[in-house]
């Protein structure tokens, strides 16, 4: 159990209104949590603070090397005005993972609980109300050792951040356009795809600018060693609905294990939907688009929650997908997972978890 210290700001900022439109992750709540670590003493000084700009070491190793994780949760109230959470140690024990490979110390999963619950409960009056709203958290962890080698670094910070969200792309639930990214790679079998770091977000990026010129919202990743299987899409994972089958890339360790992810597979399950978790091929996609086969596509993740894909760009060929129309599957995804987060759908996985 740690002991956090809460010292509360004397200026609170002004909240957003209801109905203002907010572009992702761009306004922060009046407080952070921040928890040093040094080798030697573990895990110590656990705070609650004012949001305020850091200082830290220019040398600091997390600017050089990387050395980093982060995740990404999101607190709900319910129209009983409770404060909840969803499936939160899904998301701990990825960053555990994360922390693991990244060979960052790891927290201890009540800790990494407590710090989330405390710091929502201090900033629980920023959580919007608005239909498809909440509040997004980003808790994360940087190296912070001033030092130049190339070795784990002995000093961290763990770091969470609050964000008052609406949808994350621009089209809300209107099916966004995907580009299948045929050159250049997000991540490889035996890296660090399925941690949650920076790095692979860096490595999305030059691809990612490329769709937007070409007025794609988003890449489609393949695998990096045959360029042939479908992978994730720059913040989201895949799913396909194909003759009336659920199916969605295995996880390979190149891939995201997403929560919502894997929400979506307990979701379809639980309404009789046969979901494959399997080896995808572009090909196998392409053919299914060609044929009519393929019914729905929709990426899945904490920020997209369920996102239509309404156009697939092949190289050369473009396919739109159900009339780019919102899939009647995703549309129901969209409406159970939102639901069950706010209170209006039973939830009866046992998802949500009550801030108090
Ligand atoms: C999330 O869905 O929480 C993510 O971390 C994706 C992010 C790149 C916005």
């Amino acid at each position: 159990m740690l002991d956090i210290k809460i010292e509360k700001t004397k200026n609170p900022k002004k909240k957003p209104g209801e109905n203002e439109e907010i572009e992702f992750g761009t306004i922060f709540t009046d407080h952070m949590f921040i928890m040093d670590y040094e080798k030697g003493k573990g895990w110590i000084n656990p705070r609650i603070e004012e949001y305020k700009d850091l200082v830290i070491s220019p040398a600091a190793m997390v600017f050089h090397y990387g050395q980093t994780m982060f995740e990404g949760m999101k607190a709900y109230k319910t129209d009983e005005g409770k404060t909840v959470l969803f499936r939160p140690d899904k998301n701990i024990e990825r960053a555990n993972n994360s922390n693991r490979r990244l060979c960052i110390p790891t927290i201890p999963n009540e800790d990494f609980l407590q710090a989330v619950k405390e710091i929502v409960k201090v900033d629980e009056d920023w959580i919007p109300r608005k239909k498809g709203s909440a509040l997004y958290i980003r808790p994360y962890i940087i190296a912070t050792e001033p030092a130049l080698h190339v070795n784990p670094s002995s000093q961290y910070k763990f770091i969470i951040i609050l964000s008052p969200v609406g949808a994350y792309y621009k089209e809300g639930l209107n099916p966004v356009k995907i580009w299948v990214e045929d050159e250049y790679v997000r991540a490889v079998r035996g890296g660090i795809g399925e941690a949650k770091t920076g790095g692979n977000y860096a490595a999305s990026l030059y691809s990612q600018e490329k769709a937007h010129e070409a007025g794609y919202s988003q890449v489609l990743w393949l695998d990096g060693i045959e360029h042939k299987y479908i992978e994730e899409v720059g913040a989201m994972n895949i799913f396909f609905k194909i003759n009336g089958k659920v199916v969605t890339p295995m996880l390979n360790g190149s891939i995201l294990p997403g929560v919502t992810r894997n929400s979506v597979i307990e979701v379809c399950k639980s309404w009789g939907y046969t979901v494959e978790e399997r080896r995808v091929s572009a090909e196998e996609i392409y053919k299914a688009a060609k044929d009519g086969s393929l019914e729905e596509v929709f990426g899945s993740g904490t920020a997209a929650v369920i996102s239509p894909v309404g156009t697939l760009k092949f190289e050369d060929e473009v396919f739109e997908i159900n009339n780019n129309q919102i899939g009647e599957v995703s549309q129901k995804l969209y409406d159970t997972i939102t639901g069950i987060q706010t209170g209006k759908v039973e939830d009866k996985f046992n998802w949500i978890v009550e801030v108090k």
